[in-house]
């Protein structure tokens, strides 16, 4: 897939007449990616939604809402109808017997989690408790015949090596940064034991930023944290460290195709730019250069940490407006994930004939040009909720 060729594509996939789908997060950047996708396809129709909200047009108008920023059109939002919504969330899925709907559900893609890196008290009980409730409930659907639960490859934690291959993950003794990626390790582990022997698979996304065609306007998450290292022309790793960046639109068709896939040779799948299509941060600050139009002595200078915080007097000037204290915390927090140096092994999803991911610093122009307007303050707020 090219950066610029993302539109739906015929796929050979093993979907029958008779195959229903139960999607989790619609409301969400890659739920919302992977539903604006399947609008398109003519199996929506048998597409079921689970979303929150306190009545069912409720949880509609917020389907619509969060499927409008992928800027579908009113003709396929007009497909969404509002008997394919089941209201609730992850703890409440209701049994066959409440809702009949489920009994013909033979795909289940879970989408739903609490992704905040800020202190939520959410986290754990949706992404570990909630969770397991829902996989129990999806356990018991007799015509199910494949469960795919998004999880993260961040999972490996502070001190991941330079490679890192899925099997190696989740490990004892792992020190998470935040507690997010601690609940989605400890999910993973708990849904592997309670679905033993159910087609379950793993999609570990790596890092998401931006849509290739659409840039930042679904969500701004993490592009964020780029600005902030270009507005500085600073990072706090290496300037040849890598980052293993993927966009959503491409993380979207690879679950999509995970989902699908008659056969899997693995239970576990990174969707990553590993080793060949990871970004490093000269490439990233060459990126930045080309999309703003400026001509730049060099490239980013590599510093400590300290060095960022002896100027936050000034993040007002180079940041533009907003609070400098979780600026400084969030590039923190950031920069320690972006300057982990690791990249994720994508050798089993390419494997499987699944494209390989556009590189980051060949769509951040498309990035950069829809965060115009948007002050990085502004930007943050999605990542820290
Ligand atoms: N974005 C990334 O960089 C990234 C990278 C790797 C992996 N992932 C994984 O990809 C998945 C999706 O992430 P995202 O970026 O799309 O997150 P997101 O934009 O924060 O969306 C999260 C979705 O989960 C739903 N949700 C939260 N709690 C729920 C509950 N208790 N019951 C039902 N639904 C609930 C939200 O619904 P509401 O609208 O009702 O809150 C929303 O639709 C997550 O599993 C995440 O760990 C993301």
């Amino acid at each position: 897939m090219s950066a610029r060729d993302n539109g739906p594509k015929p796929r050979s996939f093993a979907w029958m007449n008779r195959d229903h789908l139960l999607l989790t997060g619609a409301t969400g950047f890659l739920g919302g990616t992977i539903a604006a996708r399947l609008l398109h396809e003519a199996r929506w129709k048998d597409v079921l939604l689970l979303v929150r909200a306190p009545t069912p047009a409720g949880a509609w108008d917020r389907v619509i809402k969060s499927l409008n920023r992928f800027e579908v059109g009113e003709k396929l939002l007009k497909k969404i109808s509002r008997e394919q919504i089941i209201c609730g969330g992850l703890a409440d899925l209701p049994t066959l017997t409440e809702d009949p709907r489920l009994a013909g559900v033979t795909h289940v893609l879970n989408c739903a989690a609490v992704t905040s890196f800020g202190q939520n008290p959410n986290t754990w009980p949706t992404n570990v408790e909630h969770t397991q409730l829902f996989a129990q409930r999806v356990a018991k659907l007799p015509r199910l015949k494949r469960f795919v639960h998004v999880s993260t490859a961040m999972i490996c934690g502070s001190t991941p090596p330079r490679v890192v291959f899925e099997d190696s993950y989740p490990a004892a003794g792992v020190h998470h940064l935040v507690g997010y990626t601690g609940s989605k390790a400890k999910a993973e582990t708990l849904l592997r034991a309670e679905l033993a022997g159910l087609p379950f698979v793993v999609a570990r996304p790596s890092i998401i930023v931006g849509h290739t065609r659409l840039g930042c306007k679904p969500s701004g998450s993490i592009f964020w944290g780029f600005r902030m290292a270009d507005a500085l022309r600073m990072v706090t790793c290496e300037v040849d460290a890598v980052v293993d960046v993927i966009p959503v639109d491409y993380a979207a068709q690879a679950v999509l195709e995970l989902l699908d896939a008659e056969k899997l040779r693995h239970t576990t799948y990174h969707i990553s730019a590993g080793m060949d299509y990871s970004s490093s941060f000269r490439e990233i600050g060459h990126a930045f250069a080309r999309a703003l139009g400026e001509a730049r002595p060099g490239d980013y200078r590599h510093v400590s940490y300290r060095d960022v915080t002896a100027l936050q007097n000034q993040f007002g000037e180079i940041f533009g407006p907003g609070n400098k204290r979780s600026m400084l915390a969030a590039a923190r927090l950031y920069g320690t994930f972006a300057g982990l140096n690791t990249v994720f092994d994508n050798k089993r999803l390419l494997g499987e004939g699944i494209a390989a991911p556009p590189r980051f610093a060949d769509y951040l122009d498309v990035c950069v040009e829809s965060s115009k307007g948007i002050s990085i303050a502004q930007q943050m707020l999605v990542d820290f909720e």
